[in-house]
């Protein structure tokens, strides 16, 4: 029923010759919050506005809606007390003359940290935004420093589009899974068959899916420390316990099998290892893989092994696929195309099952229903997966010596341990660099506060070894995928910076 109020503004408006939007307009030009649905609940009498548009409408219409002691205004009070009696309620808080109800992340994203791109990517957002040039150097993202797919690649996406419009298997194209299949052969994986490939839209989304098929409330994952946080975030957000394990620098940032070994309890399901490793550059040595496996034996723990950079190492040196030296326990391989073939953008990875699938047929059933859930991976990202993983590798020209990779290596490795109070192990494989600061001489208690300080004072983004979930304040990553002029600049004004900043 259309109140007194209602009456009255309607009046005003058709005085005036205001329709709705012109009321709205009114508002916003006076920076008055007012919305659609607002005004057309005052017009239809629905609800009656708070006082701040009460005097507002009263301006523009020429009409006292707030006349002291009139019948109308104390039918307007009442009503309002009424309504905000309702609002209290339900719990809604106020907004533009009604309660809402206010939304919050779920309480499975309260331990999870994923600070690639957190705060301090956020901060440099927001220099950004005002005008500053930010030298990023904090994500492993090939394209932005003027690395592109391979010809081929871009061939034949653009010649399979149109017979990649529907959904494929969910677990990707027979012809993407088959070269896959063929990789794991030639990195001597036994017994992978097609079934046991799984496309995905990158690694990303099947680590995400590895973790949440498998792990109940209070189980325990063995995660490198430091990790690609990824890994940390889904295990926590899949409802785990991520433990982690030491990797040593003094040992070439190989894994602590010791203290792996420590670690080890009765709700132990799993050893992540990521290898070759980021944040670190490490290539894992056969002794030390052949150990681990052991252990995964042992404790009857399922092996899975992120293998991203396996075709970005440098110096010749092999990558063993840690799958290939357990035929008898259940291993999960990830690998995919964003870094080997400068695709990140395209979002393709996989996942390869092998060793004794027997004991984990039901883990597997899990898998296989939230694969189906998502119906399949990016169809026309797998049309390129065989073109990829066979013939000519372009990627090899990076990374001997005088390709791009190899050289900026070598270049921030020297340039690095050049500039006093820090100290970096060499990269095998990969494009980061994870060096030590002299937390004596810098007097550094917060790695992350060393990360703004610098990009605010320096413009240069990178994350601080918190972000890769070690514990200690004294590390920080680089991404080495910027030219070596660039990384000159960097390293020019870092050097400048630590010559200065005690904490
Ligand atoms: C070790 C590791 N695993 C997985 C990923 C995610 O890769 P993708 O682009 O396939 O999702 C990254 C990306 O940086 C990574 O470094």
């Amino acid at each position: 029923m259309e109140n007194i109020f209602a009456k009255k503004l309607n009046e005003a408006m058709k005085n005036k010759g205001y329709k709705q939007i012109d009321i709205l307009n009114l508002a916003e030009q006076r920076g008055i919050k007012l919305g659609k649905s607002h005004i057309s609940q005052y017009v239809s009498g629905k609800t009656i506005p708070r006082e701040t548009i009460l005097n507002f409408l009263s301006e523009v219409l020429e009409v006292d809606f707030k006349q002291q002691g009139s019948k109308e205004n104390r039918q307007t009070q009442e009503l309002n007390k009424e309504l905000n009696q309702k609002s209290e309620n339900n719990k809604k808080t106020e907004m533009g003359g009604h309660r809402m109800r206010e939304f919050k992340k779920s309480i499975k994203l309260d331990n999870v940290l994923y600070d690639v791109r957190g705060p301090v990517v956020e901060e440099a957002a927001r220099m950004e935004a005002a005008g500053n040039h930010i030298l990023k150097l904090n994500i492993g993202n090939p394209a932005p420093f003027g690395f592109s797919a391979p010809d081929e690649v871009i061939h034949d996406m653009r010649s399979q589009l149109i017979d990649c419009e529907g959904y494929s298997h969910s677990k990707g194209l027979f012809s993407a899974r088959k070269a896959i299949m063929q990789y794991m052969q030639n990195k001597k994986v036994p017994g992978v068959t097609i079934d046991d490939i799984y496309t995905g839209n990158g690694v990303s989304e099947l680590i995400n899916l590895s973790m949440l098929a498998l792990l109940n409330s209070g189980d325990e994952v063995l995660i490198p420390s430091p990790d690609y946080p990824l890994w940390t975030a889904c295990v926590t957000l899949a409802g785990g316990k991520a433990v982690h394990y030491i990797c040593d620098e003094e040992s070439e940032w190989n894994p602590d099998i010791e203290d792996m070994k420590k670690k080890i309890t009765d709700k132990t399901k799993a050893i992540v290892i990521i290898n070759p490793n980021n944040p670190t550059g490490a290539l894992y040595p056969k002794d030390i893989l052949q150990k681990i496996v052991d252990l995964a034996r042992e404790h009857q723990l399922i092996l899975f092994a992120d293998e991203i950079y396996d075709r970005l190492i440098f110096n010749d040196e092999e990558h063993i696929s840690v799958a290939s030296l357990a035929p008898d326990v259940f291993c999960v391989t990830f690998s995919g195309l964003s870094k080997s073939h400068m695709v990140a953008g395209y979002r393709v990875g996989w996942m390869v099952l092998s060793g004794n699938k027997r004991i984990a047929a039901d883990y597997i059933e899990g898998l296989n229903m939230l694969s189906n859930m998502r119906l399949c991976s990016n169809v026309p990202a797998q049309s390129i997966v065989q073109t990829s993983l066979g013939g000519y590798q372009s990627v090899k020209n990076y990374i001997v010596p005088g390709g791009r990779v190899y050289e900026q290596c070598e270049y921030i490795y020297k340039a690095l341990n050049d500039i006093p109070g820090i100290s970096a192990v060499k990269p095998k494989a990969g494009f980061y660099i994870f060096p030590k600061l002299d937390v004596k001489k810098f007097n550094i208690t917060d790695d992350e506060k060393f990360t703004f300080d610098l990009l605010r004072e320096k413009k240069i983004l990178l994350i601080s070894g918190k972000g890769f979930n070690w514990d200690k304040p004294d590390h920080f990553r680089i991404v080495y995928l910027p030219r070596i002029e660039v990384l000159e600049e960097a390293v020019d004004k870092m050097r400048d910076f630590f010559s200065y900043y005690r904490q």
